[in-house]
């Protein structure tokens, strides 16, 4: 399917719930007239663009949309637990559920090369959505979270898996793709009024490969483990000391390299953990947070006690540029 990405049309910004709520009333009077009684079809990761486009369609069209969501192995902790508690249980939404753990770390096994896992994370994500989409009859539409910011973005060099990489050989009847238009900040004062809950609609940015990007060089499950479980303790402590808000995005990296250790009177090479935090209004550049030495010197003890294999703590000092944000 060709797309054709157009500029933002002259619009107010949504800054309030009164201009979100105007948003949504015309969004789902024309979705309801794009789609009729025909199916959307719609990858839902749980980030905060894909979820509010789930939020507004299921207000639309209730059980037409079917919610794939797909995990590929590299989510956060608990994530796609949330995703089914949150619209399988709370919104009953039509969702399907994948656990496609083992297909994607199969294939990223060996592959050291960030491009080439992102390459191989879009691309598994896309068969296995298609597989989806075929059990599917009848006139099918299919729904992207893409942003305004993705459309800039995708020219660039990196590739962005949401934007440009549809399933190619399955016939859809169109595109539907509510909040193409809005930035970042918009996008979440719609899902405000969408009535989701704040710690879905205020949740960090978190990238299409998902922890593939921050589980450097060749992933293997050991480190997943550790960077799953290290960022888990990061964002709980970050969370008790009231940084969620006022970081905008935080996380752990576990680097492909090992470091000595002493651990029970024996040396041991176990992996580092890096905490990455950073402050940014457009991600284009980034500054780096002055957090608090008791936050991350217990944030440091906890990583060492309770994540496995892991000897060493450190704090990423970069600010963007010339650093990104990911590691990779
Ligand atoms: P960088 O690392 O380029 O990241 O400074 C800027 C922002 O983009 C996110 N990011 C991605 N998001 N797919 C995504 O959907 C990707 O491949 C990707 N790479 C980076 C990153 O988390 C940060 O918010």
């Amino acid at each position: 399917m060709e797309i054709v990405y157009t500029k933002r049309p002259e619009m107010e910004r949504i800054t309030t719930i009164a201009l979100a709520e105007k948003f949504i009333d015309e969004w789902v009077a024309k979705v309801r007239a794009q789609v009729g009684d025909g199916k959307v079809l719609l990858a839902l990761s749980g980030g905060v663009d894909s979820s509010v486009v789930a939020a507004l369609l299921i207000k639309a069209l209730g059980k037409q949309l079917v919610c794939v969501h797909v995990n590929h192995g590299l989510m956060r902790k608990g994530e796609s637990e949330q995703v089914i508690e949150i619209f399988q249980n709370g919104l009953d939404a039509n969702l399907v559920y994948v656990d496609a753990t083992d297909r994607f770390l199969d294939k990223l096994a060996g592959v050291a090369d960030p491009e080439a896992k992102r390459k191989i994370i879009g691309g598994e994500f896309i068969r296995v959505f298609e597989e989806e989409a075929r059990k599917l009859e009848g006139k099918i539409f299919l729904a992207q979270g893409t942003i305004y910011p993705d459309i800039i973005e995708s020219v660039g060099v990196k590739s962005h898996h949401n934007v440009g990489a549809l399933p190619d050989d399955i016939h859809f009847e169109g595109l539907v793709e509510p909040v193409q238009h809005l930035y970042k900040d918009e996008v979440r004062v719609v899902g405000r009024a969408l009535g989701l809950p704040a710690e879905m609609v205020d949740r960090q940015p978190f990238p299409g490969p998902g922890l593939g990007v921050r589980c450097t060089g060749a992933i293997t499950r050991d480190r997943l483990h550790a960077l799953r479980e290290s960022d888990a303790i990061l964002r709980e402590e970050f969370d008790k000391a009231g940084l969620t808000t006022k970081v905008w995005q935080f996380f752990t990296v576990v680097p492909d390299f090992r470091s000595t250790g002493v651990r029970g009177g024996a040396r041991v090479f176990d992996w580092p953990v890096i905490i990455r935090a950073v402050n940014t209004v457009d991600a284009m550049t980034a500054t780096v947070p002055e957090i608090d030495w008791a936050v991350l010197k217990k944030i440091t003890d906890r990583i060492l006690a309770e994540v496995d294999g892991v000897c060493r703590v450190l704090y990423d000092l970069s600010p963007k540029a010339p650093a990104t944000i990911e590691w990779e």
